[in-house]
């Protein structure tokens, strides 16, 4: 049974006994319920190691979409769970820890996005998938770092567009689409703390390096990257690259996959400005341990929820999304 502190701590913190084989157990709870596991390339090594599918934003959103199990296990932040919620209002989706948010998410308040959005009437409003439901309820169409590009330049360029929450995201898409989309003022924590002066002295010491960059760092970091994409993107390059180092400049978690794809590269990982480590952690993702995921498939919670007027009003905005990325192959 769930118990009442664990209602306050958002998740289920019952202590496994070191024999205990996690992985194994994890499976066979997975088939007895028909359930499955969906990890982000940012999630802890094991979790994508045991998980049925490994992706970004837009796969995991796309997977769930077409999946037949009763029950998704989200090993992902907040908004991934509630994403998949929202398109598959029947499944019991399952977050393993209720804390795991998103700064990007966090920067966007929906009650303040409204007015935004009210103060500009004639603008089409898009938004990144790091949203609440509430705010993708406030949006015409949502995108994640895979098909920003496509759908922006699917509007016509006099479109007036808001672009939100996340600046960098939005600013790199104005750069290399000619566009003036009005930008919300976002960003997530751990992209802008990527350090130009430490990612330029690495590329002294591995001049044959390429710099791989996800699209939420900010401007000078992107300016400095070979390649900008999506942690799905950045994976593929590296897998398909004829080169052999490369600096990455994205949470540290997809080096988990990319050295997984690739034992003979090396993969560096960008340093952050402050401090000496070399990683830069999401702090939210790293909340989904392998003892919190099966204490989640063991009690079936925590699960998550979305009130069904905001569901009702976000979910149009994320099917537009899955129909573009279809029509456009993505
Ligand atoms: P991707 O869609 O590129 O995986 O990005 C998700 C994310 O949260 C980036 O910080
Ligand atoms: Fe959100 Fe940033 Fe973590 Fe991605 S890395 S989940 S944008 S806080």
């Amino acid at each position: 049974m769930v118990k009442k502190e664990w209602i306050e701590k958002g998740f289920a913190d019952e202590p496994v006994a070191e024999s205990f084989d996690l992985k194994k157990e994890i499976r066979a709870l997975c088939k007895e319920k028909n359930a499955v596991i969906m990890a982000h390339y940012y999630t802890e090594g094991a979790i994508q190691d045991l998980a049925d599918f490994v992706g970004d934003s837009l796969a995991l959103a796309q997977k769930a979409a077409k999946t037949d199990a009763d029950i998704i296990v989200m090993c992902g932040v907040h908004f991934m769970g509630e994403t998949s919620k929202i398109i598959c209002p029947d499944k019991k989706v399952l977050v393993p820890d209720l804390n795991a948010t998103c700064s990007l998410a966090e920067s966007c308040p929906a009650g303040e996005f409204a007015r935004f959005v009210a103060d500009h009437p004639d603008h089409t409003v898009i938004s990144y998938v790091n949203t609440t439901a509430a705010t993708k309820a406030l949006t015409d169409v949502v995108v994640t770092s895979s098909n920003a590009r496509q759908i922006v330049e699917s509007f016509p360029k006099e479109e007036k567009i808001i672009f939100g929450p996340d600046r960098n995201l939005g600013g790199y898409i104005n750069s290399i689409t000619g566009r003036n989309m009005l930008l919300w003022d976002g960003a997530c924590h751990v992209h802008e703390r990527f350090s130009v002066e430490k990612i330029i002295e690495l590329k002294k010491s591995h001049p044959g390096a390429k710099i791989l960059a996800h699209p939420e760092c900010k401007g000078p970091v992107v300016k400095l990257a070979d390649v900008v994409g999506s942690t799905a993107a950045l994976l593929k390059y590296a897998v398909q690259s004829e080169d052999k180092e490369f600096i990455v400049a994205t949470e540290s978690g997809i080096l988990h996959e990319m050295q997984k794809a690739c034992p003979e590269k090396t993969f560096i990982p960008a340093p952050p400005t402050d401090g000496t480590c070399a990683c830069n952690e999401c702090n939210f993702m790293r909340l989904i341990t392998l003892e919190k995921l099966y204490n989640t498939l063991k009690y079936e919670w925590p699960e998550v929820t979305v009130d069904p007027e905001i569901a009702k009003k976000a979910v149009r905005p994320i099917h537009k999304m899955l129909e573009i990325s279809e029509k456009l192959g993505l």
